[in-house]
C-alpha cells in the first residue's frame, strides 16, 4: 500500500518510475521496471471526495505517462499520451476522486510505446472506497479477504531475461507461457476466512483469461470496471480482456486447497487465431490454500447498489467505430494532432463499436464508466451490466454503449479511446474527443500539450 503524506488537505502521493531487477524464480534475476521498486508499483488507496496528489518522478532513460485507468478526472490529470514525463523529468497531477468504490489501475500510455512500458513491470492499483461500499458489510480486509491480483503473462528466454519480441505470427504482440500475480511466479495464497473477495485486474498486453476455480466451484461476481454490480451474479467462469476488472467472491472450506485457473476461451476467433495466441490455454494462475479453521463472514448482501441506467432515449449524438486490422478506427490511425471529434459536456452518448475481424479487439474510453446497452440487440449478460471503462468486442456484433460526459476539456485538450490490445494501441488503434461546451468546436493540439 502507498504511503502519503497529507498537504493542505490533499493526500499526496509519490511514485518514482525506476529500472531495476527482479528475481521471479530462485537465482535468476530478470531487468524490470517498477515504481518505487524494481517491478509493479504500490497499491493507491483513496476515498471519494479525496483530493489526490501526486509527485511521479521518471528516472528512466525514456518518455514514459501515468495514466490512471477508469478515473474520472481532467484531461490534464489524465497521462494518456500528451502528459509525457520525459526522461528524468517530473510530473504533478492532481484530481478530485468523484466515483463509485471501485478497483482501477494505472499504467504507462507512452505513444508507440505503451506494451513495452506496462511489459516491464509500469503497473499499479487504485482502491477507491465509498461510504456507500463501507455500508454492504463486503469482505474488505486488504491482503486477508480483500485480495488484488494483478494478473499477467511474461515470458522468459534462457537467461531468466523477460522476451519482449512477439515475432511469431503476432497480430496482438507478447503472448506469456508465464503466469505471474502481482508480480510473484507460481503464486499461492493462505486464506484465513470463510469467504474470500479477489478484485481481478487483467494487466496483460492481450491475453485473454477465462477465470474459473478448479472444481468449477461457483462464485458471486459482486463487481465490474467501475463499482458494484447491483446484485450478485452466481457463475463458474469469467472472461476479462486486457485491461478490465471483475470483483469475486467465493466461498471456502477449511482446510482445501484450489486453483484459480484460466480455461480456454470459449470463443471463436479463428481456428489459427485461438491457438496461436492462447485461447486454448488452460492455466493455473493462484494457488488458494484455506487454513485448517476459518474464521465466519457475513452473508452476501442480496442488493449491492443502485445503479442509474443510461437511456438511450436520452443520447443526444451517436457515433460508431469500427476496429479493424491491428491499427485503425473507422479507417484512421492515432494521429497526435488530429481530434476526432467534440463531445458536449453533460450530455448522453450512444457509440456503436465493432469489432471488425477475427482478432481480439476490445474497447476502452477514457474519463467516463459507460454502460453496454445492448450486444447485438440483446441484454449484455449480468457481469456486463455495471459500469464498465473496457469491454471485449466479440467480432462481429455490435455493442451499443452509453456514456454521460461530465467533465469539460477544453476544445484542444483531449482524452483517448482505442483498443486495450497494447499492440494495437502503439500501432494506431486509437482516437482522441473533447468535451466541449455549448457552441464549441474542436480545436487544434497544441504542438507542446506535454510537460515535463
Ligand atoms: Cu489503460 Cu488509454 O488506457
Ligand atoms: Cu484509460
Ligand atoms: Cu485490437
Amino acid at each position: 500500500m502507498a504511503e502519503y503524506t497529507e498537504t493542505n488537505g490533499a493526500k499526496h502521493f509519490e511514485l518514482e518510475a525506476t529500472a531495476g531487477e527482479t528475481v521471479f524464480k530462485p537465482g535468476r534475476a530478470t531487468a524490470t521496471w517498477g515504481f518505487n521498486g524494481s517491478h509493479l508499483g504500490p497499491t493507491i488507496r483513496a476515498r471519494r471526495g479525496d483530493d489526490l496528489r501526486f509527485t511521479i518522478r521518471n528516472h528512466l532513460d525514456e518518455t514514459t505517462s501515468v495514466h490512471w485507468h477508469g478515473a474520472h478526472l481532467p484531461p490534464e490529470a489524465d497521462g494518456g499520451p500528451h502528459q509525457a514525463i520525459e526522461p528524468h523529468g517530473t510530473w504533478e497531477p492532481e484530481w478530485t476522486v468523484d466515483q463509485p468504490a471501485t478497483m482501477l489501475w494505472y499504467h504507462p500510455h507512452p505513444h508507440g510505446n505503451t506494451a513495452r512500458h506496462v511489459y516491464r513491470g509500469l503497473a499499479g492499483l487504485i482502491l477507491i472506497d465509498d461510504d456507500a461500499g463501507d455500508g454492504l458489510n463486503l469482505p474488505r480486509e486488504y491482503g486477508v479477504d480483500d485480495v488484488p491480483l494483478i494478473v499477467q503473462d511474461k515470458n522468459f528466454d534462457g537467461d531468466g531475461q523477460l522476451e519482449e519480441n512477439d515475432t511469431f505470427m503476432s497480430a496482438v504482440g507478447i503472448v506469456g507461457k508465464e503466469i505471474l500475480v502481482n508480480g510473484t511466479y507460481g503464486p499461492y495464497f493462505e486464506a484465513s476466512t470463510r469467504k474470500l473477495r479477489l478484485r481481478i485486474l487483467n494487466g496483460s498486453n492481450s491475453r485473454l483469461y477465462n477465470f474459473a476455480f478448479s472444481d468449477l466451484r461457483e462464485f458471486s461476481v459482486i463487481g465490474s470496471d467501475g463499482g458494484l454490480l447491483a446484485e450478485p451474479h452466481r457463475t463458474d467462469r469469467i472472461i476479462l480482456s486486457p485491461a478490465e476488472r471483475t470483483d469475486i467472491v467465493v466461498d471456502l472450506e477449511p482446510g482445501e486447497t484450489i486453483q484459480l485457473q484460466s480455461l480456454p476461451v470459449d470463443i471463436d476467433f479463428g481456428f489459427v487465431y485461438n491457438r496461436s495466441h492462447g485461447m486454448d490455454d488452460h492455466l493455473d494462475v493462484l494457488e488458494i490454500r484455506a487454513a485448517d479453521e476459518l474464521s465466519d463472514s457475513p452473508d452476501l448482501p442480496g442488493s449491492l447498489t443502485e445503479i442509474e441506467s443510461l437511456s438511450a432515449a436520452a443520447a443526444t449524438a451517436e457515433r460508431s467505430f469500427r476496429l479493424s486490422g491491428m491499427s485503425t478506427i473507422n479507417g484512421e490511425s492515432m494521429d497526435m494532432n488530429r481530434i476526432d471529434f467534440g463531445a458536449r459536456v453533460d450530455t448522453v452518448e450512444q457509440w456503436t463499436v465493432r469489432n471488425g475481424n477475427e482478432f481480439t479487439h476490445n474497447f476502452h474510453v477514457h474519463d467516463v464508466q459507460f454502460q453496454v446497452a445492448s450486444i447485438d440487440g440483446e441484454a449484455p449478460p449480468p457481469p456486463l451490466a455495471g459500469w464498465k471503462d473496457t469491454v471485449l468486442l466479440v467480432p462481429g456484433r455490435d455493442y451499443r454503449l452509453l456514456m454521460r460526459f461530465s467533465q469539460y476539456t477544453d476544445p484542444d485538450f483531449p482524452y483517448m479511446y482505442h483498443c486495450h490490445i497494447l499492440k494495437h494501441e502503439d500501432s494506431g488503434m486509437m482516437g482522441q474527443f473533447v468535451v466541449l461546451g455549448e457552441g464549441e468546436e474542436v480545436g487544434t493540439v497544441p504542438e507542446m500539450a506535454a510537460h515535463g
